[in-house]
């Protein structure tokens, strides 16, 4: 009974070192580590809207430049804001004491972030944040409640609220159409996410490829030797069918002469 127990408590670790745990599901993100536009935008993106608060302090200005195929100079010219040298990580100013005060809690550092929440978690996170007054920095997210971090992709979305909308019917992962007009069946739903008219400079189809984006490069810095690995897999698979030949003929050598 003791071990069982303390199978349990090892098993439910994960969940409590992930914080506030939500039951929003989340939504797939089919992202491409092979593309190269893709993971530059990403980069940009984290520059601009992430770095102000969270370092990728495992990760080196230079390897990204030449991982992603950024020219040095345009990388920090670009990309790099806080005065630093190519060849430095990326780090950020702010202290995380003074983070926790500010926030509740303090930024952690986003290298391994992929690794840890998941490329979809990711997705979905960046993605739902909205307007929330009871909260201090007026905004709440639905897969990390009462999250610290303010919305800083607000300008981007648009005024994400929550409330009630009319969703349409899905039955066995069906979507429900009337079948006499052919027009979609709706019903009122309620704790809805919705983004404000005219409210952000991206319309929804952009944001959520600018956030694909983002997770592309995050899940990028979260392993940087995959795509190198995967090439150099495929190249000792390569060998391994062309040594097989020699192998296979030097054994049919050996074994003629054996009745
Ligand atoms: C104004 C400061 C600020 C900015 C800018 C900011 N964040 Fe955050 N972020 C935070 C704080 C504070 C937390 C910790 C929240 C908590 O634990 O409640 C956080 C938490 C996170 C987490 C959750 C980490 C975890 O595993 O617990 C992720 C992921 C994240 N931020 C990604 C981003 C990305 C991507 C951007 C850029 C688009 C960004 N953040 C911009 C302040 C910021």
């Amino acid at each position: 009974m003791k071990k069982l127990f303390a199978a349990f408590v090892f098993a439910a670790l994960p969940a409590l070192a992930m914080g506030a745990a939500s039951n929003h599901p989340l939504d797939k993100v089919d992202i491409d580590l092979t593309d190269k536009a893709a993971l530059q935008d990403g980069a940009r993106t984290f520059a601009n809207y992430c770095m102000g608060c969270h370092s990728a302090q495992y990760q080196r200005y230079e390897r990204v430049a030449d991982d992603l195929g950024i020219p040095h100079e345009i990388m920090l010219d670009n990309l790099v804001f806080s005065g630093a040298k190519i060849g430095e990580h990326m780090k950020i100013g702010m202290k995380p004491d003074d983070a926790k005060g500010w926030f509740g809690a303090a930024p952690p550092d986003l290298t391994l972030v992929a690794r840890v929440r998941g490329n979809d978690w990711l997705y979905t996170y960046l993605r739902t944040f909205y307007a929330d007054p009871a909260r201090p920095l007026g905004a709440n997210n639905k897969v990390f409640p009462n999250v610290g971090m303010p919305n800083v992709l607000v300008g981007l979305q648009g005024n994400q609220v929550i409330g009630c909308k009319q969703v349409q019917v899905v039955t066995d992962g069906k979507k429900q159409f009337d079948p006499l007009t052919g027009a979609p069946i709706t019903h009122e739903a309620c704790d809805q996410l919705t983004v404000e008219a005219n409210t952000g400079t991206l319309s929804e189809a952009e944001f959520d490829e600018k956030v694909k984006n983002l997770v592309t490069f995050l899940a990028y810095s979260a392993n940087p030797v995959k795509l190198k690995s995967q090439r150099i897999g495929t190249y000792v698979l390569l060998y391994l069918a062309f040594f097989f030949v020699f192998a296979y003929l030097l054994k049919r050598e050996y074994w003629k002469d054996v009745h």
